[in-house]
């Protein structure tokens, strides 16, 4: 398979560069304003593609987008220190009135998977604009809070993140839910499994975990500018599960029909994703505090989004 990516920054490059290494796709499509920086981008990733892959990489404008099976939409700005996701909205939104129109004329049959802040809101203007199927166009939402979510468990758990089911639901930033009371290691139910391993989830330990996933890219933006290398890599793994169909259970974002009595609304729930994108939604078990949180965060999402003409 072929991928597109419009956005050759540090998100779409790295991107590249783990799909690459990952040997999953025939071919590698960078594409951006600035050609230079694209072309520059995709020479230095081809370079590391004969250690790994046989993966092809290459710059090029928007026609170059032909023929491919998804377009990752990584273009726009990212966060300043301090700056939150939602901030971002009204810079990247003008972005992709532009962008989206270019990539369904030059790849009409693509998924298209939005990387951009705020990605949720994002994702939803990209449906509306496209007018694709909303399981035609995913947001990589939560599967990096997921994976925050799950490494962190691990750490105290001292078990493989693999082995942890643990997923981070709705919005990707600040009103995200870590729900814990579906979480199980391996068959078992996180708690029995914490007691047999001496680690109890007590709550200080939770609110850790809470507060280091939730905080993970303020802090990371402080210390070295942007995010790239987790979100490129779940990134991957998402094209993975398309080029694969590998129907597998992902926390991604779409539009939902509705969430919670919320009514329509783009955020991450675990969905089923494989050749035509997303193809089902299962909604966990949520305790009350979870399943408020949820509804509160999902009604955020839904008027901000609702306020953005396309
Ligand atoms: C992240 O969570 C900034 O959304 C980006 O890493």
């Amino acid at each position: 398979m072929k991928v597109g990516i419009v956005g050759a920054g540090m998100v779409g490059s790295a991107a590249a560069y783990a799909l690459t290494l990952s040997g999953s796709v025939t071919q590698v499509v960078l594409v951006d304003r600035n050609a230079a920086l694209a072309q520059a981008q995709a020479e230095d990733i081809a370079h590391a593609a004969p250690f790994a892959s046989t993966t092809q990489v290459r710059a090029g404008d928007y026609d170059a987008l032909d023929g491919a099976g998804v377009v990752i939409l990584a273009a726009g700005v990212s966060q300043k220190p301090g700056e939150t996701r939602i901030e971002l909205l009204d810079r990247n939104a003008a972005v992709f009135r532009d962008v989206v129109g270019q990539v369904l004329t030059h790849a009409p049959q693509a998924i298209l998977l939005v990387a951009s802040n705020p990605v949720d809101v994002m994702t939803d203007i990209t449906t509306r604009i496209s007018g694709l199927p909303a399981g035609r166009v995913i947001g990589s939402g939560t599967i990096l809070d997921t994976a925050r979510f799950r490494s962190l468990l691990a750490g105290h758990l001292g078990v493989a993140p693999r082995s942890l089911h643990a997923s981070v639901l709705g919005e990707h930033g600040d009103s995200e839910v870590l729900a814990w009371s579906s979480a199980r290691a391996g068959s078992l139910p996180l708690a029995d499994f914490a007691a047999q391993m001496h680690a109890p989830l007590t709550e200080g330990a939770r609110a850790h975990i809470d507060e280091g996933v939730r905080r993970a890219a303020y802090r990371i933006i402080e210390g070295k500018g942007a995010t790239w290398y987790g979100i490129g890599a779940g990134l991957t793994r998402i094209v993975q599960a398309i080029a694969a169909d590998q129907q597998t259970i992902l926390t991604v974002s779409i539009r939902t029909p509705d969430v919670l009595g919320v009514g329509p609304v783009t955020l991450s729930l675990p969905r089923l994703v494989g050749r035509n994108g997303v193809s089902a939604t299962v909604v966990p078990e949520l305790d009350k505090g979870e399943a408020d949180a949820l509804r509160q965060g999902a009604e955020m999402l839904r008027d901000l989004a609702g306020a953005v003409t396309v």
